[in-house]
């Protein structure tokens, strides 16, 4: 049994592993129904529970996608609606119970302590669906998608950021130490990433480059990622912030100057991007989101100890 929480926290060859796994259950469902099961039902008879303290659209789909594909079967709970939301029961009781009913566990939440205390009591897997700090089963399969369209490893290849220091900027810096790539980042001074997070790339002897100039971070791009400038968890005067990153509007005149990249984002997206980009022959965003199934199988495929 194996969480998947940061992607820091594991090891690159199982990272590859996972990348490994998708491509080839992507390409055997070519002909396949969306809720056929693929062969073998490796996953038959486990129920994968999901928690949303925030919303959600992709992940909770894509889940519920994944594990049927697998074999097994999915709940979604509402976390208002249970005890723990309330404050009525402890963290410990709820995940000694998620324990006994299921048998994997996927949270979004809005605490990084929160992810830590389950960790501290359950007994089965738990994925981390987006927190404050990361969202790294969307970067694990944000590097699927590089790899499927541009055809090389994304070692091999210009990454660049326009956008917030946020949860998936953190986890595609993650990422780069992983499979070491060049990264850009693109933001306004003053939300850069932070400091803890600076020091951590130093510790692994990577660099990321930093620029406040949207026009220097995007030179020589193979691929653009962008995200909203505000986030789930942002607790900030919105109007000071979208003043603070017009600057960093994404359009088409930005993309020119890096000719031989895509863009990507995670979406829900904000008002970064112009709609040109967004819906333009550049944009992978669609199949992006699709790839989450994808990868989320194998990610479930790891934590369930079946990865090959
Ligand atoms: N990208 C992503 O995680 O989307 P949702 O918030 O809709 O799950
Ligand atoms: N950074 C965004 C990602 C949404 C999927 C947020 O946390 O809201």
């Amino acid at each position: 049994m194996k969480h998947f929480i940061n992607l820091k926290d594991i090891k690159t060859s199982d990272l590859k592993k996972i990348l490994k796994d998708a491509k080839k259950r992507k390409f055997k469902r070519k002909n396949l129904s969306t809720l056929d099961v693929d062969k073998g039902a490796p996953l038959k008879g486990k129920i994968l529970i999901q928690m949303f303290e925030k919303s959600s659209l992709r992940t909770r789909l894509s889940f519920y996608l994944a594990i049927r594909q697998l074999g097994g079967g999915t709940i979604t709970l509402r976390s208002n609606e249970l005890h723990l939301g309330k404050g009525s029961e402890s963290i410990a009781d709820t995940a000694k119970i998620l324990s006994t009913y299921g048998d994997g566990f996927m949270l979004r939440t809005d605490s990084d302590e929160k992810i830590k205390e389950f960790v501290k009591y359950i007994k089965i897997p738990l994925i981390n669906g987006l927190s404050p700090s990361s969202h790294p089963t969307q970067v694990l399969s944000d590097v699927f998608t590089v790899e499927e369209i541009k055809k090389k490893p994304i070692s091999k290849l210009n990454i660049c950021w326009i956008g917030d220091s946020n949860n998936v900027l953190n986890s595609l810096i993650a990422a780069s130490v992983k499979f070491s790539f060049k990264l850009n980042v693109g933001c306004p001074k003053r939300y850069e990433p932070k400091k803890a997070i600076l020091e951590w790339i130093k510790k692994n002897k990577k660099t990321i480059n930093i620029y406040y100039d949207p026009k220097k971070a995007v030179k020589n791009a193979d691929v653009i990622f962008s995200d909203k400038v505000i986030s789930l968890n942002d607790k900030v005067n919105i109007k000071k912030k979208t003043k603070d990153f017009k600057k960093f509007y994404i359009d088409s005149k930005l993309l020119k100057l890096a000719p031989n990249s895509i863009f990507l984002h995670c979406l829900p997206r904000g008002n970064e991007v112009s709609e040109k980009v967004f819906l333009g022959e550049k944009s992978h965003v669609w199949q992006q989101a699709l790839n989450r199934v994808h990868v989320q199988k194998s990610i479930l495929m790891y934590c369930f100890d079946k990865l090959r």
